[in-house]
């Protein structure tokens, strides 16, 4: 594929189930649309790996938004809490079940709803515990294969073109080849933020791509201080880490520390399914304080209602019935604002998905909602987004290539990143630790911004979105200083200077 100045209707810049949800509306609408995605293979969405589920409102939607509002200790925005709980039952049907066939589990009394973490009841939606790529592979091929949407795989935005407020479409990558796509709107579902942590469930390439390029454009972004993090991805060597489902807990399983002692009946009366904030934080204090944190499954079946988790833990040489387990990086409540049906603050931009703030999670967001947020805002943003035809104006200019930039720049900007959002603005966070993790980042900043603004890799373009959204996570941080859901300060401590440099 080569590179040429295109123009479309609706421009949709990722391919999870926000991005799936909002082409596939617009399309409905009768928009010509393309969407791109940086993926060149479906797991390297988030939406794939998504393990727990969806929820929906079993005939009890007040009962289910009261679960979000506790989750969120009372920080969720009313309006948009209602939209999802109104939208959730319809959405699912309409898409995943009517359109994809996708089965969800049934037991002899009908769909087999699990359990998990602060939810009232038992209300998820799931297939075999790996819902994600159950959801996400017959959505890729449905768009692909039933609708007139242009697909551009392994092709990045990583530049809005805008002039007075007004955004026309983007600047886009292919094999080092860039080019402008104008388009009449343009929706941003292009995910969350775990490459900006050294342990996360995201993909690899989660650098926060939309929402450093709306920032740059203008756009508002909101509550990027809360990070969830969740408690019990599997604790292996970096790279080796993955999720281990909530519904295992609401299984049954229990958490021990390294004395073998359970600890969650002392954190929170819930237990093993309090909010996930506490038990993040519980893991983590129990794991400095006794060594280790282990998942006990041998109160369930863990390999046949979870055969897929079963043959990872296998695979990684895990033996059970107890999985180590730690908290990772696993989901951004905040991002781009967006109202009721995407729009950003700016106009013809549109948020759809984990990069959009549409103030459903507040502080802390509730187990297995984040699908359902991307499938009916994915859908509310399709149908808004239509109906413009896209207009040409004068296309950023990206310069040469400097030739002075070093070949490992990239990775070693990218590892001190990591390491100062690791300790400085991670599970707990000191006063002190944010204004110094700021500096460095802003420094960071500084150093990467003299390389991006020139035509150059891809992955300069990725550290240079990872080090914009790593400053507005730290510095909403240090503008607030009330603990609540996922942002939590504690009093300072000795830490460790590994942002010194
Ligand atoms: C999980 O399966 O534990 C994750 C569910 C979610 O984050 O919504």
């Amino acid at each position: 594929m080569t590179m040429d100045t295109q123009t479309t209707d609706a421009l949709v810049v990722g391919a999870g189930i926000a991005g799936l949800a909002a082409a596939l509306e617009a399309d409905r609408q009768g928009a010509d649309v393309t969407l791109v995605t940086k993926a060149e293979r479906p797991e390297e969405a988030s939406t794939w790996w998504a393990q727990g589920g969806i929820a929906v409102t079993r005939d009890d939607p007040e009962q289910f938004a009261a679960d979000i509002h506790d989750a969120s200790a009372g920080t969720a925005d009313p309006d948009a809490v209602d939209a999802l709980v109104d939208d959730a039952d319809d959405a699912v049907r309409d898409i995943l079940v009517e359109t994809l066939g996708v089965e969800f589990d049934t037991n002899g009394d009908g769909y087999d709803y699990g359990q998990e973490a602060a939810h009232d009841e038992p209300r998820i939606l799931h297939v075999d515990a790996a819902t994600g790529k159950h959801v996400h592979v017959p959505f890729l091929n449905y768009v692909a294969d039933e609708t007139d949407v242009r697909i551009r795989e392994d092709t990045a935005a990583l530049e809005l073109i805008r002039h007075e407020g007004r955004v026309y479409g983007a600047m886009l990558e292919h094999d080092g080849e860039w080019a402008p796509t104008f388009a009449g709107t343009t929706v941003l579902a292009t995910g969350g933020i775990g490459a900006l942590y050294p342990r996360s469930t995201n993909p690899d390439d989660a650098t926060g791509d939309g929402i450093a390029m709306a920032a740059l454009a203008g756009a508002d972004v909101a509550d990027m201080e809360y990070v969830q993090f969740h408690p019990t991805a599997y604790d292996g060597d970096g790279e080796d880490t993955f999720l281990i489902s909530e519904a295992v807990r609401g299984e049954g399983a229990i958490l021990r520390n390294g004395t073998g002692e359970r600890f969650m009946p002392d954190y929170h009366a819930d237990a093993e399914l309090a909010p996930r904030d506490v038990v993040a934080r519980a893991v983590k204090t129990e794991r400095e304080e006794t060594g280790e944190v282990v998942l006990d499954v041998s109160g369930i079946d863990f390999e046949s209602v979870f055969p897929d988790l079963a043959e990872k833990c296998a695979d990684n040489g895990v033996a059970l019935p107890e999985i180590p387990v730690a908290p990772a990086e696993h989901f951004l409540c905040g991002g781009i604002n967006v109202d009721d049906r995407g729009q950003t603050t700016l106009d013809r931009l549109y948020a759809v998905g984990e990069c959009a703030r549409t103030g459903v999670h507040g502080a802390n967001r509730l187990a297995s909602t984040s699908l359902l947020e991307g499938l009916v805002w994915g859908r509310r943003a399709g149908e808004a987004a239509s109906g413009f035809e896209p207009q040409e104006i004068e296309a950023p200019e990206l310069l040469d290539r400097d030739p002075a930039l070093p070949d490992n720049f990239a990775r070693e900007k990218f590892h001190r990143l990591r390491r100062v959002m690791d300790e400085r603005v991670g599970i707990e966070r000191t006063t002190d630790g944010l204004q110094r993790a700021q500096s460095v980042l802003r420094r960071l900043k500084g150093e990467v911004d003299a390389y991006a603004r020139t035509r150059t890799s891809r992955s300069l373009y990725e550290l240079r979105s990872a080090a914009v959204v790593s400053l507005l996570v730290a510095r909403a941080a240090s503008e607030n200083d009330e603990s609540v859901g996922c942002h939590y300060l504690v009093e300072e401590t000795d830490a460790p200077a590994a942002d010194a440099d």
